[in-house]
């Protein structure tokens, strides 16, 4: 990503010059006391296209990239920025949940995955060195809304298809879908991974655990369902790996035993193998909302992967 900035960074460059370049031809007088010398990329440039005849359509990819990310403002300040649908399904008033709830779901996405969240101070000194701000933000795109008879779910996707009373997908793989219905069964929110179907890409979270105002019900009124499942969605592990000691194949996180749940006191052990201290903290356990608030840097690396050249959800980066 860098790489291409610089690269669209030079390519104004040499636009600008080209343009004073032109604007001077029609000024004899300029052009005699003007020397260019301010202006060596746009010399240097001119060799290389004639040096390399692949270059100048190269630089053209570049910058309709860079015009179509700016246009479509998924690149802020070099960062990805995501377009959120909410696709809401309602039986009940409550569950036709209110669009400050919503925004509120939207505000936590944006501070957990940019390190703003209040509490990212509370990671404890051991696990400083890894605590990471990914820079991905999430911006709110559309809202959609259907009534149902349905009093909930389940988790076989039929939120998500509109022949079984669910509201398909909106541009799935530009943007993210988030559906808010009751799921039942005690869920709180599942994700589908990267490599799936795109009929039925996106994320689902029970109404009464999204955001943090509205129908938002404790220990899990902080937004930090979505934020998981976000996480799932960007292709992380549960950080015990889903089973007795297991891998959520990052090299900064701790093995865990198994999943922690409530407000774990601090330092908690495991016993796998180093006995290392649990990173319960972090967002991919299943601790209570007000127990998790981090992701690792390892964890940040496999997240921004996926939106890489050539990686599954590299559409959501260049529209
Ligand atoms: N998929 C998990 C579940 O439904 C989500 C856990 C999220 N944890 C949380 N504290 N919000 O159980
Ligand atoms: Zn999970
Ligand atoms: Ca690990």
């Amino acid at each position: 990503m860098k790489k291409i900035l610089l690269s669209a960074v030079s390519l104004l460059l040499l636009v600008s010059c080209s343009n004073e370049e032109s604007n001077s031809t029609s000024d004899l007088a300029t052009t005699s006391t003007h020397d260019h010398r301010g202006c060596a990329s746009h010399e240097v440039h001119e060799q290389q296209l004639r040096e390399n005849p692949e270059l100048a359509a190269k630089m053209q990819e570049i910058e309709r990239f860079t015009q179509n990310a700016i246009a479509n403002g998924r690149l802020v300040n070099g960062k990805i920025q995501i377009p959120v649908v909410v696709n809401v399904l309602y039986r009940t008033a409550a569950e036709n949940i209110s669009l400050t709830q919503i925004q509120s779901q939207i505000d936590v996405l944006n501070k957990d995955f940019n390190a703003t969240n209040s509490d990212f101070n509370h990671v404890p000194t051991v696990f400083s060195g890894v605590k990471a701000n990914v820079g991905i933000s999430f911006v709110l795109d559309a809202v959609y809304r259907k009534s149902t008879t349905k009093t909930s779910w389940g988790t076989r996707d039929a939120m998500k298809k509109s022949t079984q009373g669910g509201i398909n997908p909106t541009s799935p793989t530009t943007k993210l879908n988030l559906w808010v219905c009751t799921i039942g069964g005690g869920i709180l929110g599942y994700a589908q991974f990267p490599g799936g179907s795109s009929a039925t890409d996106g994320v689902v979270i029970d109404s009464k655990y999204l955001g943090t105002t509205g129908t938002a019900t404790a220990p899990f009124n902080k937004g930090r369902t979505a934020t998981h499942e976000v996480g799932h969605w960007m292709n992380l592990r549960h950080i015990w790996g889903d089973t007795t000691c297991g891998s959520d194949l990052v090299s900064d996180t701790p093995t865990h035993n198994t999943a922690n749940y409530g407000l774990p006191a601090f330092p908690h052990y495991s016993t796998c193998t180093g006995t290392p201290i649990e990173m319960t903290m972090n967002y991919m356990d299943y601790t209570d909302d007000a127990g998790m608030y981090m992701f690792s840097n390892g964890q940040k690396s496999r997240m921004l992967a996926i939106f890489a050249s050539g990686g599954s959800r590299f559409s959501f980066a260049q529209p």
